[in-house]
């Protein structure tokens, strides 16, 4: 029961379940007038069973504001069913409504999700999940599901560890993703491999990422990343459309990873707007200034990007959108704008006449630099470009655009310490034109990986993999993993390389992160039932909790206090 009116005599009931709300009315003369007396008793939330007549509404009554707004049930019997205590949060309709603290709303979730916003996300997941499954089956691939408890895997986060009862000190790793399992099916000879498969991060949180999360996970036998990325955007547009959401007309555009970092700072930029990064050193080669001298000395660049009509933010603004490259990591912000025709700011002395700003700053413009190595002024341009985006409202609403990121380095190298990452995971096969890089400069070669961005988000990516066990071990040793670890590690993959393995390769896509995108939500836990909060705790049901020591003890686990 979701609302109700008593107008003295005749009492109406907005009855609400899975397909929305319809009018009920209680008149004495037709209910009884011991049924009226309960309906208007009974209070909100509580579950009722109602026998009646639909009858059209007198046309005075009708309310076009609702889907059912012609008609109304008129009662003949009531029965309360589940009686309900006051609701601790209001089950609100519409986005308008006032929405009690997230905090409070996850906290009872059980009431949260009787809200119509939440239902719709979650048809509209249910609905994914089918398009999916069906998408993938028609194709041939087979959901074959794989373990929860199992050993670590590497897609660079904390595993959760479940500590085993009868194996004393040993631990299983809840999976950070199926990877290594799918591609022993591949060699086990199972060819097209799906799963929606759940997967465990222990990872810092943000309003896109959870601890739990799922993956549209896929994997197939001889095939090359263009077949990948053939089937990937034919199940994109098949989920946009289910979503009903606007698809790329033709093939979704590419760049290199390269190219991405260049000009957006980001291997995952937002093509909605402008704002592209650009490299003026050449400009500042010259100048005497300390701050751009010191970077350039030092083997850095500046790179600046130009903001029509940026001249007109106050310097409050660009000392906050300075304070948000230096969150990301840089020292400063440099700022020149062109007002009247003349160049103003800090560094505008100190560049040699007729030789620019390097971003050919018009009128009313104001160009923000960073002078620092490139991996300084990557993660704070890329901050200051989203900041002046949505600062001055350039992200236009409605526009989709994808871009796959192409040509992933094999490699990350720590800048202090030179100690080599894997970008993606350590089972990406190398581009096979790079593969002498890896003898000499193995940091600059390529690997066969793929991202699939949609504005700023990064929704998937796969790579073709290692199916050869000598390039395994090569690039198990070139990331520091010795043999002997590599065998406890991951000794059932090299096992399966070595007993004959298709070449094979495979995405995976945040699955969450689509529903979240189509549903037009702004954060994963409005399109999961039963989200964790940023801070990794399941406020609804109490987790994670403290376990009596007795249970500690079977598990053989003593905690410091
Ligand atoms: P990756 O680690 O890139 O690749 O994950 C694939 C996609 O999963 C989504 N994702 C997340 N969604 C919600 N919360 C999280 N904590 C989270 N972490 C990742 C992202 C991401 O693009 N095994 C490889 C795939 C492969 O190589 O086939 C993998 O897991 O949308």
């Amino acid at each position: 029961m979701h609302r109700s009116r008593d107008l003295g005599g005749l009492v109406f009931l907005d009855l609400r379940d899975r397909a929305g709300l319809v009018q009920v009315s209680f008149d004495p003369g037709t209910a009884g007038a011991d049924t009226s007396a309960l309906a208007a008793s009974i209070g909100a939330e509580t579950v009722v069973v109602i026998e009646g007549t639909v009858a059209e509404r007198p046309q005075a009554m009708k309310n076009a504001d609702m889907a059912t707004g012609a008609i109304e049930v008129r009662a003949t019997s009531l029965r309360v069913v589940g009686p309900a205590v006051t609701p601790a949060i209001p089950v609100a309709r519409g986005k308008s409504a006032e929405l009690p603290a997230e905090e409070l709303r996850l906290k009872h979730r059980h009431l949260d999700l009787r809200r119509d916003d939440l239902q719709r996300n979650l048809v509209l997941r249910h609905r994914l999940m089918q398009t999916t499954r069906r998408f993938l089956s028609d194709m041939g691939f087979l959901e074959i599901e794989t373990p929860i408890l199992t050993k670590p895997t590497p897609e660079g986060a904390r595993d959760y560890l479940v500590p085993s009862r009868v194996h004393p000190g040993e631990f299983y790793a809840l999976p950070q993703s199926p990877q290594i399992y799918k591609q022993l099916l591949m060699v086990a000879g199972y060819d097209r491999y799906f799963q929606i498969a759940r997967c465990f991060r222990d990872e810092d949180l943000r309003a896109d990422r959870q601890p739990e999360f799922t993956q549209i996970d896929v994997e197939a036998s001889f095939v090359t990343q263009e077949d990948i990325v053939d089937i990937a955007e034919e199940m994109i547009r098949a989920l946009w459309i289910e979503g009903g959401s606007s698809v790329p007309d033709g093939r979704v555009r590419r760049m290199t990873y390269a190219d991405a970092m260049e000009q957006y700072g980001i291997d995952r930029p937002d093509l909605r707007y402008g704002l592209q990064i650009e490299n003026v050193s050449d400009v500042f080669r010259g100048a005497e200034f300390v701050v751009t001298k010191t970077a350039l000395d030092a083997g850095g660049r500046v790179r600046g990007i130009r903001i029509p009509g940026g001249a007109a933010l106050s310097r409050k603004q660009v000392d906050e959108i300075e304070a948000v490259a230096k969150s990301a990591g840089a020292v400063g912000l440099l700022r020149l704008k062109r007002v009247n025709g003349v160049l103003e700011g800090p560094p505008a002395k100190f560049l040699a006449d007729g030789a620019g700003d390097g971003l050919n700053l018009a009128e009313g413009e104001l160009g923000l630099y960073v002078a620092a190595a490139d991996h300084i002024s990557n993660p704070a341009l890329d901050r200051v470009r989203q900041d002046v985006a949505s600062r001055m409202n350039l992200v236009p609403s409605g526009v989709n655009e994808f871009v796959w990121v192409m040509d992933f380095p094999m490699f990350e190298r720590n800048p202090e310490t030179g100690a080599l990452a894997a970008v993606h995971h350590p089972f990406t096969a190398p581009n096979p034109d790079d593969l002498a890089l890896l003898e000499s400069e193995p940091w600059k070669a390529r690997a066969l990986a793929y991202d699939l961005v949609l504005n700023g988000t990064e929704l998937g990516g796969g790579s073709i993999r290692i199916s050869d066990p000598t390039v395994q071990a090569k690039i198990f040793g070139l990331l520091g993993i010795d043999d002997a670890t590599a065998q406890t590690r991951f000794g059932f993959l090299l096992e399966g390389l070595r007993a004959g393995a298709p070449p094979h390769g495979g995405i995976a896509f945040g699955f969450d992160r689509i529903a979240m995108l189509l549903a037009g939500a702004t954060s994963l836990r409005d399109v999961i039932a039963f989200p964790k909060t940023t801070a990794a705790r399941a406020l609804f049901e109490g987790a994670p909790s403290i376990v009596p020591p007795n249970d500690l003890k079977d598990l053989h686990i003593k905690l410091e206090s």
